[in-house]
């Protein structure tokens, strides 16, 4: 057996990428169950997509916690490719994250608001979000050199 700071750090490193990628897939049937309308199910609903928010943005602090030790303690530099790609993806969907799920859902009871075009949205927000996140994914684990 060969654990080391560097393989256990890569593992908690593994871990928090899960968590950071896989509850966001339930957000998309609570988005759809939302759209049903039915009032009284609506703030269950909503607290969950919160709490889901929550982990995600929890487990993305590791994530890059976690990455900046690989780094410091590992045998790869910052300048290798595939890990500038990822910090610079990693900078657009902090932002990205950041602000629109949480701008988004603040907008779900203002009085007057198309709740359909909300949940749109935020249905387009959680994809986007997908999308970074399994760039990123792809970015670590084959580690493409691009220069
Ligand atoms: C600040 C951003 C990040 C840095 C500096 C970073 C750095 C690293 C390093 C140095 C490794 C070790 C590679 C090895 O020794 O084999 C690694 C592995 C890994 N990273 Fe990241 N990472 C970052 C963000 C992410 C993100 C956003 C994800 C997922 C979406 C991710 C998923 C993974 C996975 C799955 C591995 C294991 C791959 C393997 O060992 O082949 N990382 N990361």
């Amino acid at each position: 057996m060969n654990i080391t700071f560097y393989t256990t750090i890569v593992f908690i490193h593994v871990v928090s990428a899960v968590l950071s990628i896989g509850p966001l897939f339930i957000i998309i049937p609570l988005i759809n169950r939302l759209r049903k309308m039915v009032e009284a199910n609506e703030e269950i609903y909503l607290s969950l997509i919160q709490v889901i928010v929550r982990v995600v943005m929890h487990a993305g602090h590791v994530l890059v916690v976690s990455g900046v030790l690989l780094i410091l303690s590992g045998p790869w530099p910052w300048h290798t490719s595939w890990v500038v790609m990822t910090v610079i993806v990693m900078g657009i969907s902090g932002v990205f994250l950041a602000t629109a799920f949480t701008r988004v859902l603040r907008r779900f009871h203002e009085p007057g608001l198309d709740k359909l075009y909300i949940l749109y949205r935020l249905k387009r927000t959680t994809w986007i979000y997908i999308g970074l996140m399994i760039i990123m994914l792809w970015l670590m684990v084959q580690k493409p050199i691009f220069w």
